[in-house]
């Protein structure tokens, strides 16, 4: 069994819903407390055993380039002021030189297109996907759950799913569910962006997975499918048929940072877990919803 050591993160999508916000700035760098979205999900898959980072990103995106690059100017700055601590951050953002890869997906047709775009960089091993969207608040993290998991299963192919009202499901991938193991199932079908009567269960994707190479051949010839796009949730299906492909039931809260609730969601439950700002924070919100007289 090969192991997993890379992860593909998909950074194209132009955010419009985060506009103007996301006008001159990727939304993946769009701040939570501190920390750019892309941040947490990198170290979600560093936590993990990740060695190599491959972003399929787009025009206008390099702000997400630079950030995992280093800065001489700004830590010499850090350096000479004695700011340690700041310095030791910013070392403990970046990946290794070498460790990651940037390739562009031209054009934007959809999920399934961007992950193939990044075949050359993975090969012919299982590797990680993460929809940096989704952020999982969870200890150990969401991959790391799933990667165990993987372990266990013997490989085959995997992906994270939860539960939401039915009448959410037609926003998201939706699984069958077959026989379990443990947290994980087999899966029984799965269909992107179902109306509720069409959907198979109340389980979602949920922006995580491990998949085999063999995906990159599917989705060579994968037609386009809900709204128009090449999903990499009609190339799973394809897979399945030849191969093992489990849900993942993981442990841990999500927040889904693509709308504009989860994000300030996203901003809250991360701010009140700081040690430095929770006990503050959570005073300013005492204050906010404590109706004045
Ligand atoms: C994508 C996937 C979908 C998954 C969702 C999770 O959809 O295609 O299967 O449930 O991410 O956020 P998108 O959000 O790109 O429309």
């Amino acid at each position: 069994m090969k192991p997993i050591r890379k992860a593909i993160f998909p950074v194209a999508g132009l955010g419009t819903r985060f506009l103007p916000a996301s006008k001159a700035m990727p939304k993946e760098m769009l701040t939570i407390v501190d920390r750019p979205i892309i941040q947490y999900v990198v170290d979600e898959a560093a936590e993990a055993g990740i060695e190599h980072f491959a972003f399929v990103t787009g025009r206008g995106k390099s702000a997400i380039e630079d950030h995992f690059d280093r800065q001489p100017e700004l830590e010499e700055t850090l350096a000479s002021r004695g700011k340690t601590a700041e310095l030791k951050t910013l070392e403990a953002c970046l990946p290794a030189a070498g460790r990651t890869s940037f390739t562009r997906q031209q054009a934007p047709l959809g999920l399934g297109h961007a992950v193939w775009c990044a075949r050359d960089i993975v090969g012919d091993e299982p590797f990680a996907l993460i929809l940096p969207d989704v952020l999982v608040k969870s200890s150990p993290g969401c991959l790391k759950q799933m990667m165990d998991a993987w372990r266990e299963l013997g490989g085959g192919n995997l992906t994270a799913v939860e539960e939401v009202p039915r009448d959410q499901v037609s926003s998201y991938g939706v699984v069958g569910v077959g026989h379990q193991h443990g947290r994980a199932f087999e899966l029984d079908g799965m269909v992107e962006k179902p109306k509720p009567e069409d959907a198979p269960s109340n389980l979602i994707i949920t922006g995580r997975y491990i998949l085999e190479p063999q995906i990159f051949e599917l989705l060579e010839r994968q037609e386009p499918g809900a709204g128009g796009e090449i999903q990499v949730t009609d190339a799973m299906l394809k897979l399945a048929e030849d191969r093992p492909f489990y849900g993942y039931r993981f442990d841990g809260t999500t927040y889904d940072c693509g709308s504009k609730i989860g994000f300030l969601a996203a901003n809250l439950a991360y701010g009140l877990d700081r040690p430095d700002l929770g006990d503050r924070l959570r005073q300013e919100i005492d204050a906010l919803l404590t109706p004045t007289a």
